[in-house]
């Protein structure tokens, strides 16, 4: 599949109780590279193999959660477009100019009907992954920590399921790879959304809560870096929701933890290919506790209930 339009999750604005504390643990203990801080309390990481200046942002607030979501699309002729197209749709957009985030160019941000702030781009600086783009090696040293390679996707809680999910995949070109559907069999309760050929870049949740964050979720690239992120999470003491384990929906292998301000995160690995011909996976609400975690097949209350 060419990817001409949305490409990926770039770049989410994290809110954290103490940035110092958060700067360490996102530093040392997930392995992050930290690329600085800037004078509006707010610091920069990017994951060892992203090339852009930087992919997380925290920013010290008085209570936890995401600030914003960012999606990197191919150029600035698909940025405007696209911005045409959301105003046509109904959404209103606003622009953001070039240097509010450093290393990146102009921003469009909305609002979806689950109520949170998005945004699209199409430049940040590029800055390697140390490995360079010419007769590169094959592996990066000194990794520190849990160290993922990349963002990987979110998952997002709002009222306005339906709304959301027809803005992703109307407008914004994304495709439904899974669907938890309701007790009466057509409602969908969950939904993972694909703008590439991964098992999801966003997924959406039915949920009263407006605007809150489930998990942000990073990359890994065996089962077996996973069961060593857990052991990392124990010598740091850090808090473990569930895992590791496998989950039916996208077949991932996962651990949920929670940073020091309380806001969830995944290290994840696997899930399948998925292309636009595909017909989308669907899982019925008997069969939950299996589509969510594979193996114990049932839910625990803090993963449903916990958000930021
Ligand atoms: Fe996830």
């Amino acid at each position: 599949m060419a990817i001409t339009g949305v490409m990926r999750p770039g770049h989410c604005q994290l809110r954290v109780l103490d940035l110092d504390a958060s700067i360490t643990f996102y530093r040392d203990v997930m392995g992050l590279q930290f690329m600085g801080r800037d004078g509006r309390d707010r610091a920069f990481f990017k994951c060892l193999d992203e090339r852009d200046h930087h992919s997380l942002i925290l920013r010290q607030a008085d209570r936890a959660g995401m600030d914003f979501y960012g999606f990197k699309v191919r150029d600035a002729a698909t940025l405007a477009r696209l911005d045409s197209d959301l105003r046509a749709y109904g959404i209103s957009t606003e622009r953001i100019p070039e240097g509010d985030l450093p290393e990146t160019g102009e921003r469009v941000r909305f609002q979806a009907p689950t109520g949170h702030q998005f945004e699209l781009y199409w430049r940040k600086t590029d800055v390697g992954n140390h490995l360079g783009c010419r007769n590169p090696e094959a592996i990066i040293e000194g990794r520190k920590g849990i160290s993922p390679v990349r963002l990987d996707h979110w998952q997002i809680h709002g009222a306005d399921l339906d709304g959301s999910r027809d803005l992703f995949c109307d407008v914004l070109g994304f495709s439904l790879v899974e669907r938890i559907l309701g007790e009466d069999g057509k409602q969908d309760m969950a939904v993972w959304l694909t703008c590439s050929a991964k098992a999801h870049d966003i997924a959406f949740v039915r949920d009263e809560r407006n605007d809150t964050l489930h998990h942000a979720s990073y990359l890994l690239e065996t089962w077996e870096q996973v069961l060593k992120a857990a052991d990392v999470m124990t010598v740091h003491r850090v808090s473990i929701d569930i895992g590791p384990l496998r989950h039916g929906i996208t077949r991932g292998t996962t651990i949920y933890a929670f940073d020091p301000s309380g806001n969830r995160f995944e290290t994840f690995c696997g899930g399948y290919d998925f292309y636009p011909d595909m017909q989308p996976t669907v899982w019925t609400w008997d069969e939950v506790g299996r589509a969510i975690f594979y193996h114990t097949r049932e839910l625990n209350e803090r993963f449903l209930t916990v958000v930021t």
